[in-house]
């Protein structure tokens, strides 16, 4: 699938880091938690099987794979920085933290409210981590976000 339309061509920076638990202890619940990336992965995909819109199932699946990249990319730091990529956040992640709306004008709107609200989480992450690297990161991931919200925003204008 051509991603193009729902990421960033930025590049991901290097991830060259220390070992540091409290690092990847910041990282666990913008990956596994319940406001995080494989919470929007399993939301996206759900959302992607039940939306009769072609177009709009299209574009769910899109930045449901984008969404992978950044958990596999999270993954990857929180074990260079010695951590275990346990699917978790505070607690293990449960598919109870999946948004299971069917109408199809609400979900997107609650899309763009946890695309605000996991920007706002990363934001706050930046400002706690110790290594320059893992701040690139995040904000590189905050740039899709961004461009997932605009997308949504297109989708909720055309309905
Ligand atoms: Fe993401």
């Amino acid at each position: 699938m051509d991603l193009q339309k729902y990421e960033s061509e930025l590049n991901y920076p290097v991830i060259s880091v220390e070992k540091n638990l409290l690092d990847s202890r910041l990282l666990m619940p913008s990956y596994g938690g319940n406001a995080g990336e494989v919470t929007a992965i399993m939301t996206y995909s759900f959302q992607h099987f039940i939306c009769h819109v072609k177009e709009i199932a299209e574009v769910l699946h899109g930045i449901s794979i984008v969404e992978m990249k950044h958990m596999e990319r999270l993954g990857e730091a929180i074990t260079a920085l010695g951590g275990y990529p346990i699917i978790a956040g505070r607690t293990y992640w449960s598919g109870s933290a999946v948004n299971y709306t069917l109408v199809t004008k609400k979900f997107l709107r609650q899309n763009i409210l946890a695309e605000e609200t996991a920007i706002l989480n990363y934001e706050r992450t930046i400002l706690n981590l110790n290594q320059d690297c893992l701040k690139q990161l995040i904000e590189r991931i905050i740039v899709d976000e961004e461009i997932h919200i605009k997308l949504f925003k297109e989708l909720l204008k055309a309905i």
